[in-house]
């Protein structure tokens, strides 16, 4: 028996889930902002089911509900974040630029198109220590022309002049050939392999971690690629 924490669970495709598992015989802690609305919409399940209030824009609420279903269950096994928070990109923005002293995003062009996004977060490594772990995303149509392994070199080269950190990485699962690729292309080094960090589907997979020094990237070579990202 495993135990599901699962956001916006009282309709739609939340219900369905928490519906599936505790038929499954799952324990589910439905996080929601009507909690009499998860009980009415999952009249059946019983002592497996804990329904806790939670506005996913509140963090402080959201602390608050899983502290309730670990005190109730034990522990919690999956986490489904159903409920989506539309406005939180829009407030990020607003508040800081998508820039900030933990990570930051940043819109990779091309000429006049948006052709996808990369981001990068701190990985503390020691104190006061921490590296970059970038992460990127390109539309469909743009793919396989370049643009990847261009943005990703150029964001190492911004986190290098800009930043004090002395390593950027980044992982990929084992079986995207693509980034794997993009990354060798963009000057970093495959390291090794995560075994079992991500999940997806259903199950766990391997990735695989890249990364690049300070001292392998040319800050005079990054201007000659200057405006892709
Ligand atoms: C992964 C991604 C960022 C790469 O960017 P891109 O612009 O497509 O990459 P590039 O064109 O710079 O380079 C891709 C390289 O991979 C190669 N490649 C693509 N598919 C491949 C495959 N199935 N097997 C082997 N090589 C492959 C391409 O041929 C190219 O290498 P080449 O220039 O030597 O021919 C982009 O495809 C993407 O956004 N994918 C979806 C999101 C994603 O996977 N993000 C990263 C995961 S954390």
């Amino acid at each position: 028996m495993s135990v599901w924490f699962i956001t916006g669970a009282s309709r739609g495709l939340g219900r369905e889930l928490a519906a599936a598992a505790l038929e499954a015989g799952e324990q589910v802690i439905a996080a929601v902002r009507d909690t009499g609305a998860a009980l009415e919409a999952l009249p059946e399940a019983g002592d497996a089911l804990l329904a806790v209030q939670l506005d996913v824009t509140d963090e402080q609420q959201a602390e608050k509900a899983v502290a309730a279903g670990v005190e109730r269950f034990g522990q919690i096994d999956v986490l489904v974040n159903n409920a989506g928070d539309p406005q939180r990109e829009r407030r990020r923005w607003a508040e800081s630029g998508l820039l900030g002293d933990n990570g930051g995003t940043l819109i990779v062009t091309h000429g006049t198109d948006r052709v996808g996004s990369v981001s990068w977060r701190k990985v503390q490594t020691g104190p006061g220590v921490f590296n970059w772990a970038i992460g990127i995303g390109l539309a469909p149509e743009f793919r396989g022309r370049g643009h990847g392994s261009a943005a990703q070199r150029l964001v190492a080269c911004y986190l290098f002049a800009n930043t004090q950190v002395n390593r950027v990485e980044a992982t990929t699962e084992i079986t995207n050939l693509a980034e794997q690729r993009a990354l060798e292309k963009a000057g970093f080094t495959r390291e090794g392999v995560l075994r079992g960090t991500a999940f997806r589907q259903g199950r766990w997979h391997d990735q695989v971690i890249f990364s690049v020094l300070r001292d392998e990237i040319r800050l005079d070579d990054c201007a000659a690629a200057d405006g892709v990202v």
